[in-house]
């Protein structure tokens, strides 16, 4: 039994005891039933407290039983909270922490609720791809009205519960200890009939439709790809419209269509995918972690200045080490001008933008770096420069200082043997803008400490990232994969497609941006440099030469108002470009290529499976622990549609083997040497297994 009960005096306390969230599976669900049939077989007992131990009340349905057989195994979340309902003697939830999902319709279930400032209360179903599927999107709107209520589930986001106390969902805020306070609440109501229902109440919005109608509007966009939004407001109409069981069971329907489509699945997927990356084989919770107080950064460019801001965010003090004062100045004003920005929008006060600046320090000096915890150098992508400050990192950082590069092609093992200790290095692969990027790729070296890979894990957390583990190989897990991907589109160009089309099909599929788009933004001239080394030091990895030829002209992208696209000044658009369509087409003939019609389909397959195929490439040679790292990494710093859940996500949706074939096709087509069957793929496809 994961939920206890205790007699105190005429008071039943039924305690949900299901570390760590009081996710209501099975056992959780079966002991509350218990619990109150014990409460009523006790004549002495006059009502019943229902309360969550550790963090919380309840973080909602135990999502790991979806779509297994236990979900539905009696007592369901429904006849539990039939049972408390029509309970004769009345029910209390006393709420800290977390009500979620389930535990609020949980708690609405019951007679009464009591809760503490500062919890938690969702219905975050929405962002599983799911709605509130028992009674939820019924009861919470008679509770605190349907604007309110359908903010709440059409969007999931968690409001504080003093935010509510002026509702009708609950009955008390306790500021002392919950339980005492329940239990006097408990017995001030005790004899109160008839018990009161949430049911019962009556919706009076007079402006339900209008805030119906309003609402369709806002998700517009997205409803063409999530089902689960448009279906929350229709479950909120029927509240409005239909008797109250009518409206459930039609609620009931939709939650049960919603749960079987992949989009629920793959945002299932990304949420234990976010949760399983944090996990390090070999590396317990008990690790100790080194202590992060102090930290600083190596170079103030676009980098190093996006670096700073996260732990100046994170109220982490952190100080700048730069060549020259004027490049310090620089990087200064940079940050201060992201700050303001976020300021006029509104999203920060003049009082934490001043914290903010404060935190941060600049030197030329490296001895005043000698005391922070974690320096991450974020200098010119050579490795001579990075050499030179990797000496004097070893020279004046305090023994036990984690050494972190943000190098995105270099080999950290060799800038790890730079200093006498390697144990202590380890790369830091932020994304650009780095203070807005979720994704941070970790990347641990042959010697990395465990205790560094998990304090910098740890950090990750702190700084508001999503850490990744990577191997040292070259581009990581994500830029290595990306390469492929790139490769695919130049050769689209080639074979017959003009930057649009592919975009466009990109896009289409849910990406934010199209290849040439991210390219134009990132800067062509980038990818330009990789290609030039790779001709030296990867001859196996050929390229089409279309991209180097627009950059010999100059095309960088936006930053030169000119790419893939043509850009006015100022002003980010992106407009097809003729010069560079017929520059394509000129290429095309040159080659002696026959240009044919490619439809949207091949475009779309050749670039998502060339990311899975090099992604299993990566799994096999252990650079990605494991496939839905590798599915984070790409939901999380490329654009990856969420609801497709990442290229291994997605690959696998598709069926392996059918994959397998088509890279097998691609094999035998034109640019047919860029395409060979990974062979963890093919293992997989021949066992009928997934990623
Ligand atoms: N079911 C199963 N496991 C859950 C869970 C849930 N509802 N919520 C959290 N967990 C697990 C996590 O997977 C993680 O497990 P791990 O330690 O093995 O990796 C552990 O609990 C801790 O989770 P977090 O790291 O996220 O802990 P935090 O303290 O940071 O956050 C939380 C706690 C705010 C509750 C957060 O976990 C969360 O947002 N959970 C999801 C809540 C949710 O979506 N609830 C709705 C569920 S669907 C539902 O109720 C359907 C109903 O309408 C019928
Ligand atoms: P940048 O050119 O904008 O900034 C580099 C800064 O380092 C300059 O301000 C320069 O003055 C300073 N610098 C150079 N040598 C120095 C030294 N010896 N000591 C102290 N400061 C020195 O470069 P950017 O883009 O910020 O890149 C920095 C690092 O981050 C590189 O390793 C790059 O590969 C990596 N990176 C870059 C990304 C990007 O999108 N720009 C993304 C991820 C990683």
């Amino acid at each position: 039994m994961t939920a206890s009960f205790s007699e105190h005096g005429d008071i039943a306390v039924i305690t949900l005891d299901n570390p760590p969230v009081n996710g209501l599976g099975f056992a959780t669900r079966s002991g509350i039933v218990d619990g109150v049939q014990r409460a009523l077989d006790h004549p002495a007992i006059r009502a019943i407290v229902l309360i969550g131990s550790g963090k919380g009340f309840s973080g909602g349905a135990d999502i790991r039983e979806f779509n297994t057989p236990k979900a539905l195994q009696e007592p369901s979340l429904h006849t539990v909270i039939r049972t408390i309902e029509s309970c004769g003697k009345p029910v209390i939830a006393a709420i800290h922490g977390m009500a979620m999902g389930g535990g609020l319709e949980l708690a609405l279930g019951c007679h009464y609720r009591v809760a503490t400032p500062a919890a938690q209360i969702a219905l975050p179903e929405v962002k599983l791809g799911i709605l509130p599927g028992a009674g939820g999107t019924q009861r919470l709107p008679r509770m605190i009205g349907v604007q309110r209520a359908l903010n709440m589930i059409v969007h999931g986001a968690p409001v504080p519960s003093e935010q509510l106390a002026d509702t009708h969902l609950f009955d008390r805020m306790i500021t002392g200890d919950l339980l005492e306070g329940a239990m006097a609440f408990a017995h001030e109501i005790a004899d109160v009939r008839p018990l009161p229902k949430v049911r019962d109440h009556q919706i009076q919005d007079t402006d339900a439709t209008q805030v119906l109608q309003a609402m369709r509007e806002q998700i517009k966009a997205q409803a063409q790809h999530y089902p689960a939004p448009t279906k929350c407001i229709d479950a909120v109409e029927a509240a409005i419209n239909l008797p109250f069981e009518d409206g459930l069971s039609f609620e009931r329907e939709l939650f049960l269509q919603l749960v079987q489509t992949t989009e629920s699945k793959a945002l299932r997927h990304s949420f234990f995918a976010e949760r399983s990356a944090v996990k390090i084989p070999g590396i317990g919770p008990d690790t100790t972690l080194r202590e992060i107080r102090a930290a600083a950064v190596i170079g103030a460019g676009t980098m190093g200045a996006g670096i700073a801001m996260n732990f100046a965010n994170a109220g982490i003090p952190v100080c700048v080490l730069e060549t020259a004062q004027a490049a310090l100045d620089k990087g200064l004003g940079t940050i201060r001008r992201n700050y303001e920005n976020t300021l006029k929008k509104g999203r920060l006060t003049q009082e934490q933008l001043d914290k903010r600046m404060g935190l941060i320090s600049t030197t030329l000096e490296y001895e005043a770096l000698s005391s922070a915890d974690i320096v991450i150098e974020a200098v010119f992508e050579e490795i001579s420069v990075k050499e030179t400050v990797f000496r004097r990192l070893d020279q004046v950082m305090k023994p036990g200082a984690i050494l972190a590069s943000n190098t995105s092609t270099l080999d950290l093992d060799r800038i790890a043997s730079f200093t006498s200790r390697p144990q202590d290095v380890i790369g830091m692969h932020f994304f650009s803008p780095a203070n807005v990027m979720k994704l941070l790729e970790v990347v641990r070296g042959k010697a990395t400490a465990d205790d560094v890979l998990a304090t910098v894990m740890a950090l990750a957390k702190k700084i508001k990232k999503t850490g990744v583990v990577s191997g040292v190989c070259d581009g990581f897990i994500g830029n290595r994969m990306i390469e492929q991907y790139l490769r695919q589109a130049f050769y689209l160009l080639e074979e017959g497609c003009l930057p649009a089309q592919i975009d466009q099909a990109i896009e289409n599929f849910g990406f934010a941006m199209g290849p040439f788009r991210m390219s134009d933004l990132a800067g062509n001239d980038i990818g330009w440099h990789i290609r030039q080394r790779r001709r030296v030091e990867r001859p196996d990895m050929v390229y089409s030469q279309i991209g180097d030829k627009l950059c010999e002209r100059g095309r960088f992208g936006q930053k030169t108002s000119a790419g893939w696209y043509d850009y006015h000044p100022g002003d980010r658009t992106a407009h097809a470009s003729d010069e560079v369509n017929q520059m394509i087409i000129a290429h095309a003939a040159e080659l002696g290529v026959a240009r044919r019609a490619i439809g949207d389909d091949e475009i779309v397959e050749r670039l998502i499976y060339a990311l899975a195929n090099e992604g299993a490439r990566i799994l096999e040679e252990g650079i990605a622990l494991r496939a839905s790292d590798i599915d984070l990494v790409y939901l999380t710093g490329y654009g990856f549609p969420l609801y497709r859940g990442g290229p291994m996500f997605y690959a696998s949706c598709v069926g392996l083997d059918k994959v397998s074939a088509a890279v097998q096709r691609y094999a035998s087509g034109p640019n047919g040497h860029a395409w060979h069957v990974a062979p963890f793929l093919q293992k997989l496809t021949d066992e009928g297994k997934s990623f």
